[in-house]
């Protein structure tokens, strides 16, 4: 049993910040920018909460999909920058959108966290016949745990939120989510509780290099090299199990970190940049939100269309690893 993704939708934050604007706080310049990352801008939510940029992509999605929210009997949100710690995203997009029968809960598995979102929401599909309707939310505001002090990671990330809709279909649907807690030091936000805690704390070493904030800390290079090989493994995992190669493919939306991340995960795969899809020039690295955008934005314009195959790929803190592979 598969899925299909009915409408999808998405919510951008006006406020733009250009490579050029991080010059202004951190010894930095555009051409290096461009040069290791791709990247150009980024949009940063100011008033905007978490909930709300993804109660507004939601709204799109369920528009789009032409479907009642009454109808939708699970909302799945994720998100690794949620504004509480409880509620979940998803109950106050479930309220905002009223999908009053949907059951709600949050992943959070970061940039990994929109396939394995959908992952969970097939399996629902498959075992809950009742079931009509699953609306997944990805929804972050990175700009908020950014130490834009750190000119090696204030740069890469950026704001908003993406949705879909998706109910069962018979076609094929092949998936694969994995994960290496080892690696968890290496790209980390403290909550905001335990960093005060941990900077009045002495004796006690948990591991995590930065003690003091509950920013994110990143080890680029490590997370880099893990990066390059964890895409083209999602992609087998999730692959090998039907016997798909990468010709059988027509579009690539792999998360959205840096271009250079994607180049070589290309080489791995064997496939040509023309079938990624590509939208970090103008987004950044938005965690979750970067798969799903990049597919709507892809589908809005008429690039992605019905009957293709799509193979979705992510990476992230964690560290975390997803792929899977379905047609539109
Ligand atoms: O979804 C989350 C996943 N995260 C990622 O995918 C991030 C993965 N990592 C990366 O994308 C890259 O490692 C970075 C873009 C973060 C860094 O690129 P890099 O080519 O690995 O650079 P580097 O860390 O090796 O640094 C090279 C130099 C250093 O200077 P020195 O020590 O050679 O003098 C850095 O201090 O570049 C310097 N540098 C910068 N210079 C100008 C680091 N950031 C900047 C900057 N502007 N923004």
């Amino acid at each position: 049993m598969g899925i299909k993704i009915l409408g999808t939708g998405c919510y951008l934050p006006d406020q733009k910040l250009t490579n050029n604007d991080f010059t202004k706080f951190v010894d930095t310049n555009d051409e290096w920018i461009r040069t290791r990352t791709g990247i150009a801008e980024r949009r940063m939510a100011g008033w905007e909460p978490v909930w709300y940029m993804g109660s507004e992509a939601a709204r799109q999605a369920i528009a789009q999909a032409g479907i009642a929210p009454e109808d939708i009997g699970l909302v799945i949100a994720a998100s690794a920058t949620n504004d509480f710690h409880t509620p979940s995203i998803a109950c106050l997009v479930q309220h905002e959108t009223g999908a009053v029968n949907a059951a709600a809960f949050d992943v959070n598995a970061a940039c990994s966290g929109f396939v394995y979102a959908l992952d969970t929401a097939r399996r629902f599909l498959e075992t809950d016949t009742g079931m009509k309707y699953v609306l997944i939310v990805a929804a972050e505001a990175l700009s908020r745990f950014l130490d834009f002090g750190d000119r090696s990671s204030c740069i890469l990330f950026g704001d908003g939120a993406a949705a879909a809709v998706i109910e069962r279909s018979d076609k094929p649907f092949t998936s694969a989510l994995g994960a290496d807690g080892s690696g968890g030091r290496l790209l980390y936000a403290r909550s905001v509780g335990v960093a005060e805690e941990i900077k009045v704390e002495h004796e006690f070493d948990d591991g995590f290099p930065e003690k003091r904030l509950h920013k994110l800390y990143q080890d680029g290079r490590e997370v880099y090299k893990f990066a390059t090989k964890a895409l083209p493994k999602a992609f087998h995992l999730a692959a090998d199990k039907a016997g798909i190669t990468p010709e059988d493919i027509d579009w690539f939306v792999p998360h959205q970190a840096n271009i250079r991340i994607i180049e070589t995960a290309a080489k791995n795969l064997g496939a040509p940049m023309e079938k990624f899809i590509v939208t970090l020039d103008h987004y950044g690295n938005t965690s979750s939100v970067s798969i799903p955008l990049a597919l709507h934005e892809s589908i809005e314009k008429g690039v992605i269309k019905r009957g293709q195959k799509l193979a979705l790929i992510g990476f992230g803190a964690g560290l975390t690893y997803a792929g899977a592979i379905f047609e539109y």
